[in-house]
């Protein structure tokens, strides 16, 4: 991506705030290492990887968290602890599933 000047960015950096996230216990242990929220880990992490994040919120004091991540930095073995959660999967979108995509390109096949 960079030899293409492609800047990744995170779908839904907080996992659209479902699917449990904010309840996983790997990241709930780190929160509690650095006395964040696990918000600030899921945000600070993607930041380390260079990767941008638009969270969202509606509530000020969330928005004023998720804005409160760049005087920490998470440790190589937390980042690999994370790395672990990946399934392999996506929990929003499934790109292998052609009805999805298909409905997300707008893609029209005529028969
Ligand atoms: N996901 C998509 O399909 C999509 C499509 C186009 C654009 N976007 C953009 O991508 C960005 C990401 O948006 P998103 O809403 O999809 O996903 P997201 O940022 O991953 O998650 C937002 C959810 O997390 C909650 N949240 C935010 N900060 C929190 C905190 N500190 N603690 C606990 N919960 C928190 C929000 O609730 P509250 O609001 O109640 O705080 C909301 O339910 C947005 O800028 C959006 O406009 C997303």
């Amino acid at each position: 991506m960079r030899e293409y000047g492609v800047q990744h960015e995170s779908w839904g950096p907080l996992a659209e705030g479902g699917q449990g996230f904010f309840d996983d216990p790997v990241l709930a242990g780190i929160a509690r290492a650095h006395d964040r929220s696990v918000a600030q880990i899921a945000l600070r992490r993607l930041i380390q990887r260079e990767i941008v994040v638009i969270p969202k919120s509606v509530r000020p004091a969330r928005m004023a968290e998720n804005l409160d991540v760049f005087d920490f930095r998470l440790t190589d073995d937390e980042m690999t602890r994370i790395a672990g959660l990946d399934t392999g999967r996506s929990h929003i979108f499934d790109h292998h599933d052609p009805e999805k995509v298909t409905w997300l390109g707008g893609v029209r096949f005529d028969t």
